[in-house]
């Protein structure tokens, strides 16, 4: 029988938590065989919630679950992690400026890293989803030097499943049928959903989008701002953000890392820039990539016309500013 691995949910006492903790302990996020030990970590405001969730979990009686630790203490909570999933943060609040709330971030993110270098696992995956989700993971990255920066990535999955699901329902094909979509850069409206290099497997093969959709000004318009407004679709329609289908992406996202993604697929995550395809290195940005042994690498020769180029720059600027709002909170 496998070790169980120990796997952090920050916020696990919120939303995404709620909906994430029981994915986890049924084996969707590292498989069915693989046992696991929660470490659920929290504000102590949010200390008896987070506790009932606890409670929970022990009712529930999942086989793989091995243990569950509820916590407000984040040395317990980080100590000996082999995945962290990082979903608390400071939402923005009306009538905050956007540099308090990156202020906020910053400082949890600061110190939230300084537990996982000191007391995680050597070797541990962290996936930020807490929002603004690509500076969080650059800053956790920044004060966690001794973790590889290749272990350090931010939750793009679910806007890459959100442009799967808009070509599914589009064509009225199966949603498993359709492959490469790439979600370029920062996990915000600016992002880029790009649909050039994706197919949909037919009776007669392997198809391009463009060719099936055969409507580029859908492609170009309505779909691109669809995908990059859904998160606001759905909080007009629930009152409440995306829960059930991030929870759902990110062990999406966790799975296909740890046990690779299928022969001639790949998927969205946001990961430190090396410069591919003239993004500035330093920027946690998403690129499509693939994961083999544990290990994700860039898909590199993907042609990017002019219509993309713009759209690929625009985001990487957005990124580079949130940067620097990032680096002015922490002087
Ligand atoms: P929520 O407000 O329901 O839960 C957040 C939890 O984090 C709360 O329980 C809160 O007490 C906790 N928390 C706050 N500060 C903390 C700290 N320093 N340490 C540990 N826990 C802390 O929010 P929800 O809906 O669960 O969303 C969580 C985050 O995920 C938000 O930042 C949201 O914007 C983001 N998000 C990201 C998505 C993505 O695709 N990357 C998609 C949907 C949401």
């Amino acid at each position: 029988a496998k070790e169980p691995l120990r796997v952090l949910v920050t916020g696990a006492a919120g939303q995404i938590g709620y909906a994430l903790v029981p994915m986890i302990a049924r084996g969707v996020m590292l498989g069915p065989d693989q046992p696991v030990i929660l470490l659920m970590l929290d504000i102590p405001p949010a200390a008896e919630a987070l506790n009932g969730v606890k409670m929970e979990l022990v009712d529930a009686a999942f086989p793989l679950l091995k243990g569950v630790v509820a916590t407000t203490d984040a040395v317990e909570a980080c100590t000996g992690v082999n995945v962290a999933v990082m979903v608390g943060g400071f939402p923005r609040k009306e009538g905050m400026e956007r540099k308090d709330v990156m202020s906020k971030n910053v400082s949890i993110y600061k110190s939230q890293a300084s537990a996982l270098e000191k007391h995680a696992a050597a070797n541990c995956k962290v996936l930020v989803v807490a929002n603004p989700a690509n500076t969080n993971a650059l800053i956790l990255k920044e004060f966690a030097p001794s973790i590889p920066e290749k272990n350090i990535t931010c939750l793009t999955r679910l806007d890459h499943n959100r442009a799967l699901g808009q070509i599914s329902e589009r064509l009225n094909v199966q949603v498993s049928d359709v492959k490469n979509v790439i979600i370029w850069g920062n996990h915000s409206s600016t992002q880029y959903p790009d649909v050039n290099h994706a197919t949909v497997k037919t009776p007669a093969g392997e198809k391009p989008v463009r060719q099936l959709v055969a409507n580029d000004e859908w492609l170009n318009g309505e779909f691109i701002t669809t995908v990059q407004q859904r998160g606001a679709a759905i909080i007009k329609a629930r009152k409440l953000s995306s829960a059930l289908s991030a929870a759902s992406s990110a062990c999406d996202h966790i799975r296909d890392w740890v046990l690779g993604t299928p022969e001639g697929t790949w998927v969205s995550m946001g990961v430190y820039s090396d410069g591919s395809y003239n993004v500035p290195a330093g920027l946690v940005y998403s690129f499509p990539v693939t994961c083999k042994n544990g290990e994700w690498s860039i898909v590199q020769g993907l042609s990017i016309d002019e219509f993309s180029r713009k759209k690929l720059d625009l985001t990487a600027q957005e990124l580079s500013e949130e940067k620097a709002l990032a680096y002015s909170c922490l002087s």
